[in-house]
């Protein structure tokens, strides 16, 4: 065993928000550690605690019991030298460019334009952008504006990445496609990647390990170690077992968002 904390370390973390209905306890009592080059998959019912979860870990959330700790240091705000952030709406600047959007978060950091530029423009093969670095926006397709997200992520090359849904709102084929794609990013640059996603399809090809989280209030309701490696097909034997206990897990929680018996 290494005596190095964690990379992550989530502490007893409780979340409650004002609204105007009452209070609502968002999250309760949630303990997890992720080790770096992990890719660590959140999922549960809509309305657990997931971007809550994430925000903590983003420093844009405080917790209100408990403990955020990335490095060993307590999360006080946003620091994105750490941390970068991939949000399920791509958020692009529409007046830039592909490249140009890649390139922001360095352009925030200081990096001088031409060293920005190479780094960008490096990016867009691996991306599959490379024809595409002077389209903007809008001449864009949904899977390509959420790869020059994810690019603006990557570029600022923090150790952590964390995805709320980043391919939630891309359709079924294309959303396969950036899995892989996302696979091997992650392969190559050893970065740990938090997760969130609603499909368990996703999460069983991509995780080292996932985490169930309960109806609200979300806790920690299991996790799932996948020792096996990559790539992964679907149909294996493994994997379908795996299936069937992460959807059990998963039913139980849905069902109890919904108000059903479980
Ligand atoms: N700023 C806020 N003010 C009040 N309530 C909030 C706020 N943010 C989140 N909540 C509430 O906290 C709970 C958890 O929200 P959160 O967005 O973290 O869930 P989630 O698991 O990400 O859901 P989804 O899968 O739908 O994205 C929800 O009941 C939500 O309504
Ligand atoms: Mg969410």
């Amino acid at each position: 065993m290494s005596a190095s904390p964690p990379l992550i370390a989530v502490e007893g973390v409780g979340k409650r928000y004002a609204t105007s209905s009452g209070p609502i306890e968002a999250l309760q009592d949630v303990s997890l550690s992720v080790g770096e080059g992990e890719f660590c998959t959140l999922i549960g019912p809509s309305g657990c605690g997931k971007s809550t979860l994430l925000g903590m870990l983003g420093g844009l959330t405080a917790p209100d019991r408990g403990r955020v700790l990335v490095e060993g240091r307590p999360v006080t705000g946003p620091d994105p030298r750490r941390v970068a952030t991939v949000f399920q709406d791509p958020g692009l600047f529409p007046w830039r460019t592909a490249l140009e959007n890649v390139e922001f978060g360095l352009e925030l950091q200081g990096v001088p334009a031409a060293r920005r530029r190479a780094v960008a423009t490096d990016l867009l093969g691996p991306l599959g952008l490379a024809g595409f670095a002077g389209k903007y926006p809008r001449e864009l397709s949904g899977g390509m504006r959420q790869r020059v997200a994810i690019g603006r992520a990557l570029a600022i090359d923090t150790k952590i990445v964390l995805m709320d849904e980043p391919f939630g709102a891309l359709d079924e084929q294309t959303r396969l496609l950036m899995g892989e794609w996302l696979l091997e990013i992650w392969r190559r640059t050893k970065k740990t990647v938090i997760f969130v996603t609603h499909s368990l399809q996703e999460a069983l090809v991509l995780s080292t390990r996932i985490a169930v989280m309960t109806a609200r209030p979300g806790r920690i309701k299991s996790v799932l170690e996948l020792g096996m490696g990559y790539p992964r097909p679907m149909e294996s034997p493994e994997l379908v077992a795996l299936r069937a206990k992460l959807w059990h897990d998963i039913r139980e929680e849905s069902l109890r968002a919904m108000g059903g018996d479980q």
